[in-house]
């Protein structure tokens, strides 16, 4: 057994005189003589004070930025600037040593961009640390919520044969050799000697199989990685990313507005709360970040400030139609400067729209309903005036979309309908359709980016850089 403190625990301690022992890496070594050690369990390092005439050069030597260490020592009452206690140091034993001269972490500040290169290490830098910590206490709490509420955690199938979304963007899954693709008569492939007997891909979404459990238990949520092949180089796209989605019997779309207002509001107060070091810090580096924009680009709010904001305010509810209304009138629209110009009704709403009403119209999470049907899924519930369905989506400032969920078609008729128009192989749903045969209900989800909401609360502002090892377009090291 290896008996260590953590460093977290000691920096508040006022053990005086006690024997110690810790383990971490040396983020710096000055003088020959005061180590900064960092352990993890917190951003700050504890001061370890060598005594170095009484230590052999060859060991003092060993002690480099990087290295591995273990330290056995008094902890003392620090006399120095910037900290409350140090370790005199008895004992340092080199657990692994690190090449100064390669270690590419140096002691200071390293851009994003290059820290994305080693992913591998970057975990050891204060941001990235502040970071992963936010996004564990995030998970943490989504649990917690569901779980306080009585939802059953789904676990839903990682490879599937079905596109949920229908959009047709997912990587194919296959034990065939591509070299030599097994043919059908009429030249195509062959699937039917695949794997599964059967094309596969991996999950968009766990949707459809969460509808299935929430017509039994009445309430469930996945919590899961999802991917597409969809071939986005933006700063809120990744092709491997994490999903929660809540599914909800009797329930409709007020009710599934409702469920994630709450649980958006509560995560991040639960993130405010237990994050307060992690925030702090993260604040100060977007304050920094900011301060080298020009000042019209300047964000009004700090990161804690607008967390604040987004939990003591509503979010703005309004309908794709009242949605369009204000983007016609808008001054971008009216002096051409969207690159999709808004002239009627039924258009997508591009990431420029919804960056208007979110930063420039509204200043808050906007929430939109009823989308015209043609551009949407196939399994929301089509509104009394056949034109729209009942969708949503949940719009945040400098993230765009957060959510995207809707009230389900129930009725089975309609639901059939919808599929048909909109080529959706029936045969292959057959399970799904069931349940519209047998005890249909009214029911409602939705689905929130784990890595956009990670984004928010951190106030990093490329994606890549919240998620411990990102998978994007022609890129999948690690
Ligand atoms: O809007 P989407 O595509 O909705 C669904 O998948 C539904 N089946 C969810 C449901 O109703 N259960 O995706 C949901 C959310 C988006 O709002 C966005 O936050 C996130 O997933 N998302 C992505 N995040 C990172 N990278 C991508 N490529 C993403 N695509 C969607
Ligand atoms: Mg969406």
């Amino acid at each position: 057994m290896i008996k260590r403190e953590k460093i977290k625990d000691l920096l508040v301690s006022t053990a005086f005189g006690t024997e110690v022992k810790v383990m971490g890496w040396v983020r710096t070594f000055r003088n020959n003589q005061f180590i900064a050690l960092n352990d993890g369990s917190c951003m700050g390092n504890i001061q370890v004070v060598v005594d170095f005439e009484n230590t052999a050069e060859e060991l003092l030597k060993r002690i480099t930025t990087g290295a591995a260490i273990a330290v056995s020592g008094t902890l003392v009452e620090s006399l120095g600037k910037g900290q409350k206690v140090e370790i005199k140091a008895t004992q340092v034993e080199i657990l692994g040593d690190s090449n100064a001269e390669e270690y590419p972490l140096q002691p200071k500040k390293h851009s994003l961009e290059f820290l994305r290169e080693i992913a591998h290490l970057r975990f050891r830098t204060n941001t990235f640390n502040a970071v992963f910590k936010v996004r564990h206490a995030l998970a943490f709490a989504i649990h917690q919520f569901y779980n306080d509420r009585g939802f059953v955690y789904m676990h839903t199938p990682v490879i599937t044969a079905s596109d949920a979304e229908g959009a047709g963007e997912m990587f194919k899954v296959t034990t065939l050799d591509l070299d030599q693709l097994p043919k059908t008569d009429d030249g195509k492939i062959d699937y039917a000697a695949d794997f599964f007997g059967k094309a596969t891909n991996l999950t968009v979404s766990g949707q459809l199989e969460g509808e299935l459990a929430a017509m039994a238990f009445g309430q469930i949520y996945t919590f899961g990685p999802t991917f597409r092949a969809e071939n986005s180089n933006t700063t809120r796209h990744l092709a491997e990313f994490w999903m929660i989605e809540p599914e909800v019997a009797f329930a409709d779309l007020e009710d599934n507005m409702q469920l994630a207002e709450d649980m958006m509001k509560y995560v991040i107060n639960y993130a405010l709360t237990h994050c307060a070091e992690e925030i702090a810090f993260l604040n100060d580096r977007l304050s920094d970040e900011e301060k080298q924009k020009p000042q019209q680009e300047r964000s009004e709010f700090t990161l804690i400030e607008k967390l604040n904001f987004c939990l003591n305010n509503d979010f703005e509810r309004l309908t794709y139609t009242e949605a369009i209304q204000i983007l016609k009138q808008s001054k971008p629209n009216q002096k051409k400067q969207f690159k999709y110009l808004i002239d009627e009704w039924g258009a997508d709403l591009q990431s420029e729209h919804e960056r208007y009403l979110v930063e420039k119209h509204f200043k808050k999470p906007v929430i939109l309903t009823d989308y015209p049907k043609d551009i949407k899924s196939f399994y929301m519930r089509m509104n009394d005036d056949g034109k729209t369905v009942a969708a949503m989506d949940i719009l945040f400032p400098g993230i765009g979309e957060m959510v995207g969920g809707s009230q389900r078609e129930e009725r089975l008729d309609k639901l059939k309908a919808r599929m048909e128009e909109m080529h959706i192989p029936q045969e292959e749903l057959w399970w799904y359709l069931d349940t519209r045969k047998f005890g249909s209900a009214p029911h409602a989800g939705f689905g929130l980016g784990f890595e956009r909401l990670v984004l928010f609360v951190t106030g990093m502002t490329n994606i890549r850089d919240v998620i411990a090892f990102p998978r994007f377009p022609k890129s999948a090291e690690f």
